[in-house]
């Protein structure tokens, strides 16, 4: 049969609305959405199967309405009479938009590119590259900030890149997309446009180089004692003697009194037993010592440089230590003891930008987009950034570096179970519960049902009650 036959009846269909005066928008789906599509289809609506399409005529609508009923099916329109007088103009205008439509639409796919291109650090690039290049939180609190027309554009794109923007964003958003409001498409260039993402970025990146610059000659912030680096070494090796550790943690007399005093405290319930490290680290094991002296060396360091809100953030520090390494396994995750030191620091930034005069955002909620936009915004950085570059001046590991870096956004992390972990503590921290709705998408993604299920209210406010008990503890000490 002809192509112009196949598609006479929708000729028929344009005779008749052009006598009335109306219009009718021609819809093409791809072959494989044709269920969805007709389910979407109303009665008096005409679809005629053709080759790798489904063509609809859909009486008295504009692209705006059509669009509207086939929301989240990928699809062409085009409008009789505006765009074209026959049905076989109208089926390849609309064609030629489906098949923009997939790669997305012109704009929207050169401003993705440029975005991921941005976001890649590239390989030869000094350590503070991926400080500079690797985030852009202005842009994801922007877009977070309008639902309906984030909505709108991922629907339309591919899954690849569908995926790559979703998992910035916090889940409750991307959940609610079904119900997302159709925007004109011009109203979306606007939109994006005129954010002016690309002299926004320049703006960052320069501010952001300037902050290196100043905190580079600020040796005193960065010399992590030369002991902690030496019990985080012994941290990555289970075997380590509990003798060699005792002589590691007494080099520091400070460090040693501190942590007898501990061990010793109702705390740990051995009613002043203990009477060396050695025999601490007999009784409570290596990695239980390895945390605790750390824990203390790094307060240490606070108790020097923060200011009275870091007191605060200490706290935060240590609930979200304890939490990440009972969370963790519960993950699959590995490496338990990097989690306990990656909870302690993970935001150590913010107790920088206290100390340095600059706004931290919120310390008593977990750091939204907006907030990290705005420390980004004064400092071209966030706090995550900042506290991946002192991590990496106190040579930690290349996983306590990046699991920094990628705690608000794991999955951008190397190691996402870990990054996943986290950033989930911190939010069980503050608010004793999973809070799905504030969670980033990468990490309820990471979650599942599987998961989700042995992480129940219950489970999780109980974890949350014990734990706070045990810091408190520890804090009063
Ligand atoms: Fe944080
Ligand atoms: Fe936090």
């Amino acid at each position: 049969m002809e192509f112009k036959d196949i598609l006479a009846p929708l000729d028929i269909e344009l005779k008749k609305v052009s006598m009335l005066g109306g219009s009718m928008a021609i819809v093409v789906v791809p072959y494989e959405n044709m269920d969805m599509a007709l389910r979407a289809k109303r009665e008096t609506d005409t679809a005629i199967k053709y080759g790798d399409y489904l063509v609809m005529g859909v009486f008295g609508m504009g692209a705006d309405e059509a669009s509207t009923q086939f929301l989240s099916i990928p699809k062409g329109i085009a409008v009789f009479p505006k765009e074209g007088s026959d049905a076989q103009a109208l089926f390849f205008a609309a064609v030629e938009r489906l098949n923009m439509s997939k790669v997305g639409s012109p704009w929207v796919k050169s401003l993705w590119d440029s975005i991921k291109e941005t976001s890649v650090p590239d390989a030869d690039s000094d350590g503070e590259g991926k400080l500079l290049t690797g985030s852009f939180y202005q842009f994801y609190a922007f877009m977070a900030s309008h639902p309906e027309e984030m909505g709108r554009i991922v629907t339309t794109m591919n899954p690849a890149d569908r995926h790559w923007i979703e998992d910035i964003l916090p889940f409750g958003m991307v959940s609610a997309y079904a119900q997302a409001a159709a925007v004109p498409e011009g109203d979306l260039s606007r939109f994006i446009e005129g954010w002016n993402y690309k002299e926004k970025l320049e703006r960052k990146r320069e501010l952001g180089k300037v902050t290196l610059r100043k905190f580079r000659t600020m040796e005193h912030l960065f010399t992590l004692p030369s002991i902690s680096r030496e019990i985080i070494e012994m941290a990555g090796d289970p075997l380590v003697a509990a003798s060699k550790m005792a002589k590691i943690i007494e080099k520091d007399p400070v460090l040693t009194s501190r942590l007898l005093k501990v061990v010793n405290s109702a705390f740990y319930g051995f009613r002043r037993q203990i009477v060396s490290v050695e025999h601490a680290v007999v009784i409570l094991g290596n990695d239980e010592v390895v945390n605790l002296a750390f824990s203390i060396a790094v307060h240490q360091i606070m108790d020097r440089i923060a200011p009275k809100q870091g007191i605060l953030l200490w706290e935060h520090s240590l609930m979200v230590a304890h939490l990440a390494q009972w969370l963790g396994p519960l993950l699959g995750c590995t490496a338990a003891n990097a989690l306990y030191t990656l909870g302690l620091l993970h935001d150590f930034g913010k107790i920088i930008f206290l100390q340095r005069g600059y706004t931290p955002g919120e310390l008593t909620t977990m750091s939204s987009l907006q907030d990290l936009a705005g420390e980004e915004k004064e400092t071209g950085m966030s706090h995550a950034e900042m506290g991946a570059f002192i991590a990496e001046k106190w040579n930690l590991p290349e996983d306590i570096v990046d699991g920094l870096l990628s705690h608000h956004l794991p999955s951008k992390a190397k190691d996402t179970c870990m990054a996943v972990t986290v950033h989930l503590a911190d939010s069980i921290a503050h608010t004793a519960a999973l809070s799905l709705n504030e969670i980033n998408t990468a990490a309820a993604r990471f979650l599942g049902p599987d998961k989700m299920t042995l992480l129940s209210g219950e489970v999780v406010s109980k974890r949350h009650e014990y734990v706070h008990t045990r810091v408190k503890a520890l804090l009063d000490m």
